[in-house]
């Protein structure tokens, strides 16, 4: 029993006790949380380790933000940039919440690509978290995409001919890139099906992708634990005794005549088979 169980409960707290008990016997959403919420992490945990947790912040600030400027916004190329004119001179705080989605698709990309080099650099992407960096690059590609397909719906001059170039880009690659590039059109022109198209990917597809594959990598993060860092003295000691039970089974496979002569160190070649 824990401490906050001792003692009466009032009404409210009764009450409240009985719904989430009632929830949790139908659907174990308790067990749930408590599996995903309290769970140990490695001693020497450090600021390194919250890049990934602040790029999912600045997601859900994007997600608040970009559901308010799509009330606004209007995906057609004869009002589309009058539109963002009226949220930033018109609309209340609406510049505020356009300069927040802007800077925040910037602050986003950068996020990404730090945790993304500390993973490689702490080498957490090695087994068994495999899976979790295949995620990890899906939704950096992901990531970025939001960025090309968000840059368009300005419709200014420079929106129109950046996105122009990116789509020859596009267009240019081997086999498919014509093809690729038609679909993201709509066409073989830019023209008012192809901002729209551009304003469903931003708003709807690629969002609906990240939720699913944030939900995916955070649940291979929680079921696999954090990586220790690569100066982690528990992880030296596990590494020198798996080290030393391989040179000792090495040890015992030779023939018994020859066991006095490798009570030396063995050489790396007989450790690295030995570790196989
Ligand atoms: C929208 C983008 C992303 C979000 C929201 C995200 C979120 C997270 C979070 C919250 C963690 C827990 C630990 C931490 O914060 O470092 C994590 C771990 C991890 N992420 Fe990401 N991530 C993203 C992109 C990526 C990318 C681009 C890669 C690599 C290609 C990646 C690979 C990994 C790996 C391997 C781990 C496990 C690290 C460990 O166990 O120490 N993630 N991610």
């Amino acid at each position: 029993m824990s401490t906050t169980d001792i003692g009466p409960k009032g009404p409210v707290g009764q009450v409240g006790g009985a719904v989430v008990d009632h929830i949790d016997h139908r659907t174990g959403a308790k067990t749930g949380l408590t599996w995903f919420l309290k769970r140990n992490i490695p001693g020497e945990t450090s600021w390194f380790q919250t890049l990934g947790f602040a790029a999912m912040a600045v997601f859900g600030l994007q997600a608040v933000t970009g559901i308010v400027l799509a009330m606004y916004y209007k995906p057609d190329p004869a009002s589309a940039y009058s539109s963002i004119q009226h949220i930033t001179n018109d609309v209340t705080w609406g510049w505020l919440v356009r300069g927040m989605h802007k800077w925040g698709a910037s602050a986003m990309i950068i996020l990404v690509f730090l945790h993304m080099a500390r993973v490689f650099i702490f080498g957490s992407y090695k087994y068994p978290r495999e899976l979790t960096w295949v995620t990890g690059a899906l939704l950096l590609v992901m990531v970025m995409f939001m960025g090309l397909t968000g840059y368009l719906l300005v419709w200014d001059q420079r929106a129109y001919w950046a996105t122009v170039v990116a789509m020859n880009i596009t267009a240019s690659a081997p086999i498919v890139g014509p093809y690729i590039a038609d679909v993201l059109r709509a066409g073989t022109n830019f023209n008012s099906e192809t901002l729209a198209r551009f304003y469903s990917i931003h708003m709807l597809v690629i969002p609906g992708g990240i939720a699913t594959f944030i939900g995916l990598h955070l649940f291979l993060v929680s079921k696999l634990g954090i990586a220790e860092p690569p100066w982690s003295k528990r992880a030296t000691r596990a590494r020198r005794a798996e080290e030393a039970s391989a040179r000792a089974a090495a040890r015992e496979r030779q023939p018994q005549g020859r066991r006095e002569v490798s009570v030396e160190p063995a050489p790396q070649s007989v450790t690295a088979e030995a570790g196989q």
